[in-house]
């Protein structure tokens, strides 16, 4: 590293108190605990204790304080971070909310997040960057399934220091053997977690107890404090140490003359001078210059964002990945990963979801779900499905190859979110166990008859025609009438019914979430190779969720797609109740049935909107006919 490397001008206001503390020392850590456990007042006190809160501050708090539990200074700490929460969460959400503070020993990060059962993803996000948790017991709940959870997010996420502070003890009269009891109990439960260091401190954050200096009230404790303990916990958490991973950013081309790959440096040091390796093409350059607004730079260590020159002209894209040679990360499309589920919707394999890890976003499926991971035992269990705030191991597949490292080896490389592709909420957080590459060395194999030449004898031009709707809407009614007009002009084409194939390849799959799922991913994959056959294909199944006609669309690649949308009104429906089922399922008899105990999402931008209440099928194939047909899409045979 260059010590007179400039610093980088700061843009945010964790930057800049980073930069500041350059060289000294530096404990990022995070509390977590259940609501009420008391994680603002500890927070309040830390800030208090190390006098981070001006007088004219102090003087409202204690104004506030009044009719509230107190400590001894007459104030309600929890008042202190609360106060500056409800400022801050006036504009946007903020997930975690970084408080800074420092003693004549070191520097402290708190992560503060959200204590609420649904807000685990809080916690992942506020971990991730963490040295150390603290983990919160109120002394007369003892330990609660949350706080389980939450210790094993921290495994998963990777913290390896625990402080477990059971607090609250003035209110079980500064008894031993409550201590005791909780400390045992978690012990037991933490064994498997693979924690480096565990130290349990009985603590009041309302009294002060414990927190700098050893209580009178607890003669019996012999253990640490917890801020002399902050101040010297040792916690190797040196990125520059690590191999280089930096993840190109954008690439940067503001004119013919200049070309650069822009990014924060996740680990490692890169040198003026120094072969890197670019993990998609493999392909080697040197780095010639490395450019920052306040200049050019020898070096620059992990955290540090900058621009990269090369020697030469090479393929880069967003995302993609450069390291030394010899020390290149994984560049796989398939992984195994341990994951926590953050959302209401349950995680399904064969969903399509976004994946982020660094600057990479890809599709991706979870391909496997292996076992869910009960977090109050650690017992392993069989799984169809992830619901909100389960744990999982499963391995995952991505459109196409990533390049990352095993959570084990690389905190940041490792780790990965996914997201929601239509509402790009997160929905899950996970560690990469370690790459898969079976499917690496499979690639689609063309043959010289393609689909061209195929479509070309039958003197057609393939398509897939996707309808959807509930049960008795009549898809496959006006399914059938196209079909007839298609083969009455000697065109081939094909019907894939629900009701048969579901006869057939998917007789195994019945209609929960999962099973529907899947249903639709093999009908698109069939769909598609029909298509690739030359043939027109009409596919007549309910369809029931955006993601997976989304995903069949996908599938469909370049062949014309249209989606149909059979806009028959539930009452109608199961007025005709052709086959019985409404009544079935309104008595209780057939168990998630669309529209009744199972939800149909409308598409939002279908090509074709057929009215199955107002329209006969024979009008509703005749205007599908000639819309899709005819002229009106663009498409005609
Ligand atoms: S999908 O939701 O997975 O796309 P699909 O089109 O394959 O459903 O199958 C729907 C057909 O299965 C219906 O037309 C109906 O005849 C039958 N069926 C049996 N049980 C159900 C159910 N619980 N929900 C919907 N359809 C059902």
């Amino acid at each position: 590293m260059n010590a007179s490397a400039p610093i980088r001008s700061a843009d945010t206001d964790l930057d800049l108190w980073l930069a500041q503390q350059t060289g000294k020392g530096l404990l990022r850590f995070l509390t977590c605990g259940s609501v009420d456990d008391g994680k603002s007042t500890l927070i309040g006190r830390l800030l208090y204790d190390s006098q981070l809160i001006l007088d004219d501050q102090l003087a409202s708090l204690r104004k506030e304080s009044k009719n509230r539990t107190v400590g001894d200074e007459g104030i309600d700490f929890s008042l202190l971070v609360d106060g500056l929460a409800a400022e801050r969460e006036q504009g946007i959400t903020i997930d975690v909310a970084y408080r800074f503070f420092s003693t004549d020993k070191r520097k402290f990060i708190v992560a503060d997040t959200p204590g609420h059962e649904q807000y685990t993803r809080n916690m992942a996000t506020g971990a991730s960057n963490a040295d150390l948790a603290i983990v919160l017991i109120d002394a007369r709940k003892g330990v609660l399934t949350q706080t389980r959870r939450h210790s094993f997010i921290l495994s998963l996420i990777g913290v390896k220091h625990v402080v477990l502070a059971v607090n609250k003890i003035d209110l079980v009269g500064y008894d031993e053997a409550v201590f005791a009891g909780i400390e045992t109990e978690y012990r037991a439960f933490a064994r498997d977690l693979g924690f480096e260091t565990l130290a349990a401190i009985p603590v009041s954050a309302l009294k002060g107890d414990n927190i700098l200096a050893p209580s009178a009230q607890m003669p019996w404790y012999t253990g640490p404090q917890l801020v002399p303990y902050l101040e010297t916990i040792e916690v190797a958490s040196d990125r520059t140490s690590q191999p280089l991973r930096f993840p190109v950013q954008w690439v940067n081309r503001p004119n013919l003359d200049f070309r650069g790959f822009s990014g924060t440096v996740a680990s490692g040091v890169v040198k003026v001078g120094d072969e890197v390796l670019i993990a998609a093409s493999r392909k080697p350059a040197v780095v010639t210059r490395i450019v920052t607004m306040d200049g050019d730079l020898e070096a620059a260590i992990a955290g540090q964002a900058v621009t990269l020159v090369l020697d030469r002209e090479v393929d880069i894209s967003r995302g993609d990945v450069l390291s030394h040679p010899g020390q290149t990360p994984e560049y796989s499309n398939q992984f195994q990963a341990r994951m926590v589920w953050m959302s209401d919707e349950s995680a399904f394999p064969g969903r399509s979801y976004l994946l982020k890890t660094g600057s990479q976003l890809v599709p991706a499926t979870i391909t496997d779900l292996k076992f869910r991971t009960n977090v109050n035992t650690l017992e392993q269990s069989p799984a169809k499905t992830l619901e909100l705030n389960e744990v999982g191991t499963l391995t995952i597949a991505t459109d196409k190859p990533i390049a990352f490292d095993a959570y084990a080896s690389n905190g940041l490389t490792g780790a990965f979110i996914l997201i929601d592709r239509i509402s790009n909420a997160t929905l899950g957080a996970g560690v990469i166990d370690f790459g898969l590459r079976r499917a690496q060395n499979l690639s689609w194999q063309s043959f010289d008859v393609n689909r061209d030449v195929r479509a070309r004898m039958k003197g057609q031009k393939p398509a897939i025609v996707w309808f959807t709707g509930l049960s008795g809407s009549g898809k496959s009614t006006v399914a059938n009438l196209i079909e007839k007009r298609l083969a009455a002009e000697g065109r081939h084409a094909y019907i894939l019914d629900g009701d048969n194939v579901r006869h057939g390849l998917n007789k195994d799959l019945g209609f929960t979430e999962d099973a529907r799922v899947e249903n639709i991913r093999r009908v698109a994959e069939v769909a598609r190779l029909m298509a690739d056959a030359g043939l027109i294909v009409i596919v007549s199944f309910i369809s029931p969720f955006r993601n997976e006609r989304r995903l069949a669309r996908e599938v469909a690649g370049d062949v014309t797609f249209a989606e149909v949308y059979v806009d028959t009104p539930l009452a109608v429906c199961e007025a005709r109740d052709p086959k019985g089922l409404y009544a079935r399922a309104r008595r209780g008899e057939i168990k998630n049935f669309t529209g009744i105990d199972s939800p149909f999402e409308a598409p939002e931008h279908p090509e074709i909107v057929l009215h199955g209440a107002t329209e006969t099928p024979e009008q509703m194939a005749e205007r599908l006919y000639s819309q899709m047909f005819g002229w009106g899409l663009g498409y005609s045979i």
